[in-house]
């Protein structure tokens, strides 16, 4: 570990621990999750008290890696059951598919009450999208770490998978095999240009079709459900490996993309205008490297780097093998712009001056290099070691734990860092965040222990049956 480290590790992870700790929420005498931070530095907003669902997944992973699975089942049961109370907003009746984005107890009448948010009430009204599949993959994740089978089995699951796959397969306006979802529907749940076909969902929404084919126990209502999940899943698979995968050789065809082609044949399918390319993008981006570009709609490429999508299209086998590999050598070859001090940069590279006003709507919390326009977020840490360590480069893995592990503790637990090389806590960070110090410790489990990556590889479950072949 490098020299920066204040305690050694056993502390360090202790001090986690701790924080995890302190942050169970209970109901009804049960743990059924966390708290997204236990130090909240907006008293005002609140939610940081709220149990978020993709904050849980990485205390999860550390509960079922300690053998205590059982906040993990309470916290499946409870949002399901949230879930299904059937909710009517804005006029609309919400699909009863839509997963809340967070929860808290509430005390009436001395009776406590689980109180979800949609999306209603959070900053920005931003409806979360990953919800749903990451509760899924979670699901998969419990089974295999328990070896209980009967919980994916119960009615109201598999119900509840149905509903999402339902939801996710609907008949639209759409002519793209991606899922189009509005902004800040995912971990960036603040205007950021993330509208569209965001990397990030996609690969969330590959895991949920994978999860769905492999849990869903086949029958003859839901025949037709499975049949358009396994075809869209190939589809999704190709288009995303085909269209958002940049290297120099991609990089060049796009530069010298012809324009106005109609018909099925077209080389340049969505009309990408080449000089819409960045200038940054092409000094950059060295050879044999490359990763998946942000969004992809038509006449339009972010060909801005978004770690979390990039990482869970490898964990969750979106992306090829070789593009994995390429991946991790453009991480290693770029690791002061990637990772920097305090990994891991949410984005590259941030948005400055007039895009950062019409993009951001000039939202102060993401000016240029922090929060999530190019700020560095330790949560990002798990799922780049589960990456790393899926595409064979432990080395970086290790690289990136140390770093992490030498600063955030002694910091106490910071939500994310600022500046070009994430040198600074954030400036409006909570201290103590959970999921900084859950994607630590469950960092440090997938590092030494090789059966809790199989646990997350949700393409190795799906059935062949399901496929059709
Ligand atoms: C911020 C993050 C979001 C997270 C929440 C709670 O809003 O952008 O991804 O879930 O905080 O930690």
């Amino acid at each position: 570990m490098s020299e920066r480290v204040t305690g050694d590790l056993e502390d360090i992870l202790q001090s986690a621990r701790d924080l995890l700790q302190d942050a169970v929420v209970t109901y009804r005498g049960r743990p059924v999750g966390t708290k997204a931070a236990c130090n909240p530095r907006f008293e005002v907003a609140f939610n940081y008290s709220e149990c978020f669902v993709r904050d849980f997944v990485s205390v999860a992973l550390v509960h079922l890696a300690d053998g205590k699975p059982e906040i993990v089942r309470n916290f499946l049961l409870a949002v399901d059951d949230v879930c299904s109370r059937g909710e009517r907003m804005a006029g609309q009746d919400l699909h009863p598919g839509v997963m809340l984005a967070s929860f808290r107890v509430e005390s009436e009448h001395g009776e406590e009450r689980l109180r979800a948010d949609f999306g209603n009430r959070a900053i920005g009204r931003v409806a979360p999208v990953d919800s749903m599949m990451w509760w899924a993959v979670l699901l998969l994740v419990y089974q295999r770490a328990t070896g209980d089978i009967g919980l994916a089995q119960k009615p109201e699951f598999q119900r509840r998978l149905e509903l999402s796959l339902d939801l996710c397969l609907k008949a639209s306006f759409e002519v793209f095999p991606t899922l189009l979802v509005p902004d800040g529907c995912c971990m960036i749940d603040r205007r950021m240009g993330v509208y569209g076909h965001p990397l990030e969902i996609q690969a969330l929404f590959g895991a949920l079709l994978d999860v769905g084919l492999s849990l869903l126990e086949p029958s003859k209502e839901n025949q037709s459900l499975l049949e358009r999940a396994a075809q869209r899943q190939e589809v999704l698979k190709s288009y995303v490996r085909e269209r958002y995968w940049l290297d120099r050789t991609r990089l060049t065809e796009i530069h010298r993309f012809k324009t106005e082609e109609f018909g099925s044949t077209s080389v340049n399918a969505l009309n990408i205008h080449p000089d819409s390319m960045p200038e940054w993008v092409s000094d950059w981006l060295p050879d044999e490297c490359g990763y998946m570009v942000g969004n992809l709609g038509p006449g339009r490429i972010d060909f801005r780097f978004f770690a979390l999508g990039n990482l869970l299209a490898v964990l969750f086998a979106l992306a090829t093998e070789d593009h994995a590999t390429n991946l991790f050598r453009l991480y290693d070859k770029r690791w002061k712009d990637l990772v920097g001090d305090a990994p891991l940069r949410i984005t590259y590279p941030a948005v400055v001056d007039d895009e950062w006003r019409v993009l951001t709507g000039s939202d102060p919390k993401n000016t240029p290099w922090s929060y999530h326009n190019g700020g560095s977020w330790p949560v990002l840490l798990w799922p780049f070691v589960a990456g790393a360590l899926r595409a064979g480069r432990r080395d970086l893995a290790q690289r990136a734990f140390d770093q992490v592990a030498a600063r955030c503790a002694a910091e106490d637990w910071p939500e994310y860092y600022d500046g070009h090389q994430g040198s600074l806590v954030g400036r409006y960070a909570n201290l103590r965040q959970v999921w900084s110090a859950s994607g630590l410790l469950a960092s440090h489990q997938l590092l030494h222990r090789p059966e809790i990556l199989k646990w997350l590889q949700v393409d190795s479950a799906v059935r062949k049956s399901a496929k059709g072949d």
